[in-house]
């Protein structure tokens, strides 16, 4: 027997797992909608015009909840011209993609989709072009139970009884200049402030999401936190963070390291808030809702961007953000998903930017198939083995120098605990060596009174880093069991290859 390099044991519960972590985001942004969920013409479409083929791929990625409709473009939306008779909704140009908007699909369209697939609606209210009364409009609108001449509208159209919808976002990266409305933190916070009063008086229920930073690089990160809290502190529940990863100049060791730059975004974040808590003197802690994050190549090596498309003019769905993705940006994917579940005490809500064609793990061709992508697999497994708690995964493992992080481990792990047995979710962040784990379970086992074996194993893996799944080749990449995985008196082995992740299920 080895010495073990790593242990699962149930005494180092991190939280219990709020399932909205495994949410998603759909914006009306380039063939997210049009031509991607809804395509009248395709042969897979059911008479609302949603392709059945991506209800059922998104339905085994398995989101739990839906933030919609943005994302910048909600930044300039009127939620009314989404709703009432098709044929009388209004075009109009849509200034955030420079894209027209036919608004064929809106929030009762989008919420009989989410029926299909599933999952629970999170929205956004616009506060870049619009403030505090259009916000509770569509909040009586979409949750009000009384007769009022807004529900009646809405039973008008089709929706008698209220959305019910939960959890409610102040707006969209208000700290980003790019944003319609762009506002600095004092102005931004007491907007917030004064819309979430409102929205509670409708609705005390609902919890809300106030604005963080648009990405832990931006200038005003910190000092935007903590202002936008000092102003809203009292009226809301979350703040938001922002994240996107890109490897960068061919440097995937550092591209590997994107983890720790999320952790530690969440635990500075986590900081400020818990500083504002103090110095009001509340035990109250603000939760985060990390409602953006992915790879995204949203700048190429030379610092481009592709967030305009390049027809002329004002085209409808074009093809934006349509980023391939390689079996490496499925590994630093899978990563990011271990380091959500690593705080899961305070992230208590993710959304996966986004979900269909538009940096996505599913892709769609009109009138042709809808395949997977290689950051489907992290997820849907995730999603899938994640039990009820979060339990730390000490490991003892190589490690490698990053520029901007310093030592940073090979190996990253979390486990997850609920009745039937334990999965455990773990990465080799290593450009070149092999990992071996041989991980100490005799505690875990002790804690169900019996031997655990392994139930499923999946590793995601490729000797062509670069290895993608195309419109061309939609299985090129995929997961498989893990060939060298066994239990064996209170140990668990396996073996990374160097640029991996797995997932471990035992029961
Ligand atoms: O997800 C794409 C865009 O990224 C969103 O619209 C915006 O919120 C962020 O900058």
């Amino acid at each position: 027997m080895t010495t073990p390099n790593a242990v699962i044991d149930p005494r180092f519960e991190i939280a219990r797992i709020d399932r909205r972590v495994f949410g998603g985001f759909v914006e009306h942004l380039g063939r997210h909608i049009y031509d991607g969920i809804h395509e009248p013409g395709h042969p897979a479409a059911d008479a609302d015009g949603f392709r059945a083929d991506v209800i059922e791929l998104v339905r085994e990625l398995g989101v739990s909840t839906i933030r919609y409709p943005g994302g910048n473009f909600v930044s300039g939306y009127r939620w009314e011209d989404g709703v009432g008779p098709r044929e009388d909704r209004p075009r109009r140009l849509d200034l955030a993609w420079h894209s027209t908007e036919t608004n064929e699909v809106g929030l009762h369209e989008f919420a009989r989709w989410l029926e299909l697939v599933g999952s629970d609606l999170m929205l956004a209210v616009n506060l870049g072009t619009r403030g505090t009364q259009e916000a509770i409009d569509l909040l009586e609108y979409v949750n009000a139970d009384a007769d009022t001449a807004w529900t009646r509208r809405r039973a008008a159209n089709g929706r008698p009884s209220p959305f019910g919808v939960g959890m409610w976002c102040l707006g969209n990266e208000m700290d980003g200049p790019w944003q319609l409305g762009h506002r600095n933190a004092d102005d931004y916070g007491k907007l917030a402030s004064r819309t979430a009063k409102a929205m509670r008086m409708l609705d005390p229920d609902v919890e809300l999401v106030v604005c963080g930073s648009s990405g832990s690089g931006m200038p005003t990160f910190g000092s935007w936190e903590r202002t936008v809290l000092e102003h809203t502190f009292d009226d809301v529940d979350f703040i938001s963070c922002h994240s996107y990863y890109q490897e960068r100049f061919g440097n995937a060791q550092e591209f590997l390291a994107s983890g720790v730059d999320m952790s530690r975004f969440i635990s500075s974040v986590v900081s400020i808030a818990d500083a504002v808590a103090a110095t009001k003197k509340s035990d109250k802690r603000i939760m985060i809702s990390f409602d953006e994050w992915n790879v995204w190549y949203l700048h190429n090596d030379e610092g481009g961007q592709d967030d305009k498309p390049l027809e002329a003019g004002w085209p409808v769905a074009p093809r934006l953000l349509e980023d391939r993705y390689h079996a490496l940006d499925a590994v630093v994917f899978g990563d990011l998903l271990i380091t959500l579940l690593q705080h899961s005490d305070r992230v208590r809500s993710a959304s996966l930017a986004q979900l269909v064609n538009v940096i996505a793990p599913i892709m769609t061709e009109p009138g042709g198939p809808a395949w997977r992508q290689t950051t489907f697999f992290p997820f849907a497994l995730t999603s899938r083995l994640a039990g009820e708690r979060a339990v730390s995964v000490p490991v003892s493992s190589g490690s490698f120098d990053s520029e901007r992080f310093g030592t940073v481990a090979n190996v990253n792990a979390v486990a997850t605990i609920d009745g039937e047995g334990v999965s455990l979710f773990v990465v080799n962040r290593s450009t070149t060596d092999t990992e071996a784990l041989s991980i100490d379970i005799a505690a875990v086992a002790a804690s169900f009174g019996r031997d655990l074996r392994v139930a499923e194993s999946h590793l995601l893996h490729e000797d062509d880093r670069y290895a993608a799944n195309t419109l061309a080749e939609p299985e090129r990449v995929g997961v498989r069991a893990l060939p060298d995985v066994r239990t064996h008196e209170g140990e668990l082995s396996l073996s990374l290859p160097p640029i991996s992740w797995a997932a471990v299920r035992l029961s």
